[in-house]
């Protein structure tokens, strides 16, 4: 029996990372923790955002014995790793925005990144602009909005173009023509926003890139047969929409314990 691995978020954004890692490592067991309670995390402050990730993360992948973790969330990992990482002795595994590849991809030397307000206003998000897109123009576009917009797409309501536009106009007011989904609930909305922003403009985001620094990370893959990965499961740390509990179980989760947070 192989220990599984955890992937956390606030909400449904880490789903999309979970796709990735699932499909380079079909045969692995998963445990994915909703802090829905808190959602969304761009709006939180910082010392709030850290104890409660790191209490979470810490107990649950205690109690489950995950063999690694992955933040699938920009805004917390942006901002929590090191004080969890001080905390466990297995690897965890961020994600941050694709501001490199961006860089490296952009024609025009201009990109965007559209990311939550957290994440947008974090030291950490300036210094990997300058070390990694110094050479380029770079917009910076926060919405929490958007988050809300993919977390109801999720539990089944239809996707309103108006209010999507209307997030996504100021994009539309500039030359870039690369655009760093730095929130892990965008991905949810790539159809939507590349109808709305059109075939000029690339939007790049790390779920990939995560999966494959996740399998360097768990040397015994090669043992993980096709017939194993029986665990798809998921803990919230609130109730979540009828909707989204239908949606889950059609993706083949099994709903597991409400997870509280700490008192
Ligand atoms: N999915 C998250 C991220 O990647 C956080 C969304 C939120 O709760 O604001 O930033």
């Amino acid at each position: 029996m192989f220990r599984p691995i955890l992937v956390f978020d606030s909400g449904i954004g880490g789903l999309s990372v979970l796709s990735e890692i699932r499909s380079l490592l079909p045969g692995r067991d998963y445990v994915y923790l909703f802090d829905n309670a808190r959602l969304p995390y761009g709006e939180l402050q910082d010392e709030v955002l850290i104890s409660g990730c790191v209490d979470l993360v810490v107990r649950l992948s205690r109690q489950i014995d995950a063999a690694l973790v992955v933040i699938a969330c920009n805004t917390a990992s942006t901002l929590v790793l090191p004080a969890l990482r001080a905390q466990l002795s297995i690897p965890v595994v961020g994600v941050v925005p694709a501001i490199k590849p961006a860089a490296q991809l952009s024609r025009v030397g201009e990109i965007g990144l559209l990311a939550t307000p957290g994440t947008i206003k974090r030291d950490y998000t300036r210094q990997l602009i300058e070390d990694f897109a110094g050479d380029s123009q770079v917009h910076l576009f926060a919405s929490s909005e958007l988050v809300l917009l993919a977390e109801r797409k999720m539990a089944g309501a239809p996707v309103n173009y108006e209010d999507l536009m209307k997030i996504l106009a100021p994009i539309k007011e500039t030359d870039l023509d690369v655009l760093v989904l730095g929130c892990t609930h965008f991905p949810m909305l790539k159809q939507e926003m590349r109808d709305c922003l059109g075939d000029k403009v690339s939007l790049l985001d790390s779920g990939k890139a995560i999966a494959r620094r996740v399998d360097s990370l768990l040397p015994d893959n090669s043992m993980v047969t096709e017939k194993m990965g029986l665990l798809l499961g998921y803990h919230t740390t609130a109730n979540i929409e009828p909707g989204l509990c239908e949606r889950l179980e059609l993706l083949g989760f099994s709903k597991l314990s409400y997870f509280p947070p700490a008192e």
